[in-house]
């Protein structure tokens, strides 16, 4: 048997709203996606998940869902979903959709149903609870966005949870029918042709079945009211932050139900990808194990400092506990970009570019959002904006729009986005400079380096066939690793540091670098700071530079020639190092 067809793909997050809108209505749609395939499939990557598209009030911008086997008019029709999904096979792309199993739209006709008496036949699809003898919220649980996770339901008297806002109840996933349901769901899905789901919020759906309040983390915070859904508007996740969410997130049998999909799953060959947000690589282990999730996503890539410790001290044990059933997201819709992240300008984004050269060694699956390719950095909005719920709930902030302005394509009033107005601001920061247009077969952009880095990836087959990992430098602000004695990573996540020199074994070949500046002379690595660089140990085919073999190399007894550098194995690397600030010090 083969490896699956997703173990070493990279992944590109489209957010479908604002990627490309073909009718000019101001809002991305799906022709706008199937336009661009052929850009997608020349950078090289292998999976493109699409956030939302279903028929949906649009309260959270799609993760509300009204139906989920249908395309909501505003983005396409389900024939243009169908011949997209086509269209992307035949050109090498495999196509995940956004499943939301968690929660549905107060729209759905389920909840309809289920809110119209207590005797509903839908009624038990979702979490009825009393309110508590005051008359309040039957607990104390919190919605991700601010407020109560209970809204009171005048007509049965009773209180429904939402987990997020009001217009999402949750599903109970207690009643067997829910779970009948999605496997209808996900076995249509898959039949239609498509390839795998990201599922949303993977390590919900299960609530303590006592609802017992969550402990609070530490003493000074209220509760929210219902009429003051956020009681510190800079601060409205962090409300959902302050509880230890013991009762209400990753309860035991959370996992059997993905055990039950897997079996759906694997009739069609199909990809489980989970947003397991959960920061602990044990606790995220129990999801991709054992028949459950084919992978998750690892998201404490979206929250390391620059700091060669943190990347390795974080990173390291979830590899080597999940290697390659994790997926490395460089930004999302949910997070600022990298570039920003990593401070901005044009040393933000030679960071994202060398840290995501450094996910892309990495067992698993690295996932660009969209306009990562380019370096971009988030739209820069006017507070007043407020698109995004978390931003309309808590005025004065602008929640996760920044991230979620339109792709800017081309120059021109419409970035190449629209024709019309588009939905969301482009920002004052978007400049013709900022386009794809500006970077496409520009030798050394930030898009051409990214298309090379990929390709690199893709014919380097130790950093996709799932060989082990191994972490070369324990210190010192050089972060290095070797994949399968065959290919080495080495990123320098200095600050102030200076140029690192990394002397590698005899005969290796610089593959990949992210910037000109980065040299292999001799057996030398010049690696400056804030750069990364992919080395084949042992090339097997010329590159550009003809390569000497190992006899005549041996001849021109080169200074490295005194360690014993052929392999590198166990904790004795080979990897020398002169320089200021080099790994090994
Ligand atoms: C996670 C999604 O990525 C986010 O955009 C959404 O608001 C929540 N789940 C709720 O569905």
């Amino acid at each position: 048997m083969g490896q699956p067809w997703w173990q070493g793909a990279v992944g590109y997050e489209i957010y479908v709203r604002s990627f490309l809108d073909d009718d000019g209505d101001g809002l991305g749609d799906l022709a706008g996606v199937r336009a661009k395939l052929p850009y997608l499939a020349d950078l090289g990557v292998d999976i493109v998940w699409l956030t939302p598209f279903y028929p949906s009030p649009q309260a959270d911008h799609g993760y509300d869902v009204a139906d989920y086997l249908d395309v909501d008019p505003r983005f396409g029709t389900l024939d243009v979903l169908l011949a997209l999904t086509t269209e992307a096979h035949e050109l090498g792309l495999r196509l995940v959709i956004d499943l939301v199993p968690n929660h549905t739209s107060d729209h759905h006709p389920w909840f309809v149903d289920s809110r119209a008496s207590r005797d509903a036949e839908y009624r038990d699809f979702y979490v009825w609870r009393d309110p508590a003898p005051d008359g309040g919220p039957p607990n104390n649980w919190v919605s991700h966005f601010g407020g109560p996770a209970w809204t009171f339901d005048e007509t049965t008297g009773q209180y429904y949870m939402h987990l997020f806002l009001p217009e999402q109840p949750d599903l109970n996933w207690a009643e067997p029918r829910v779970c009948a349901a999605f496997e209808d769901i996900l076995d249509t899905w898959f039949s239609r042709g498509i390839d795998g789901v990201r599922i949303d919020v993977a390590h919900s759906l299960v609530e303590d079945p006592e609802f017992r309040d969550n402990p609070l983390l530490g003493e000074g915070i209220e509760q929210a009211e219902d009429d003051d859904p956020s009681p510190d508007p800079t601060t409205a996740r962090l409300v959902f932050d302050r509880f230890v969410h013991v009762h209400d997130v990753d309860q035991p049998g959370v996992v059997d139900i993905y055990r039950d999909w897997n079996v759906v799953a694997a009739k069609h060959d199909a990809l489980l990808l989970g947003e397991v947000y959960i920061l602990d690589p044990i606790k995220l282990h129990r999801y991709v194990t054992d028949d459950a999730l084919h992978a998750a996503f690892c998201f404490d890539t979206l929250k390391l400092a620059w700091d060669a410790d943190e990347v390795r001290d974080t990173l390291r044990p979830y590899v080597e506990v999940s290697g390659d059933a994790l997926a490395w997201p460089l930004s999302s819709h949910d997070d600022p970009h990298a570039a920003t992240r990593f401070g901005g300008g044009a040393r933000g984004a030679r960071r994202a570019l060398a840290y995501f050269t450094f996910l892309c060694g990495l067992p698993g699956a690295p996932f660009l959002y969209q306009g990562d390719e380019l370096g971009l950095e988030d739209g820069h909005l006017e507070t007043g904006v407020a698109s995004d719920p978390i931003a309309v709930r808590n005025p004065g902030t602008i929640g996760r729009d920044a991230v979620r302005t339109p792709m800017p394509w081309e120059p021109g009033p419409g970035f190449g986005f629209t024709t019309g107005e588009p939905w969301l601001p482009f920002g004052s920061n978007r400049t013709d400079e900022t386009t794809v247009a500006a970077q496409l077969g520009f030798p050394g952009s930030h898009l051409e380096r990214t298309r090379e880095l990929l390709a690199t990836r893709r014919r380097l087959s130790a950093l996709t066939n799932g060989s082990p990992t191994e972490w070369i430098t324990d210190e010192g602000p050089v972060v290095v690793i070797e994949r399968g004695e065959e290919v080495l990573v080495a990123l320098h996540v200095g600050d102030g540091d200076g140029p690192a020199e990394l002397v590698l074994p005899e005969g290796c070949r610089l593959a990949f670098a992210t910037m000109a500046e980065v040299e292999l002379i001799g057996d030398t690595l010049y690696l400056p700071e804030d750069s990364a660089a992919i080395i084949e140990l042992e090339p097997t085919e010329d590159g550009e530079e003809p390569m000497l073999d190992a006899e005549e190399r041996a001849l021109m007894d080169r200074a490295a020639a005194d360690q014993d550098l052929a392999r590198m194995s166990g904790d004795d690397t080979g990897i020398g190092n002169d320089g200021a600030g080099g790994a090994n010090g």
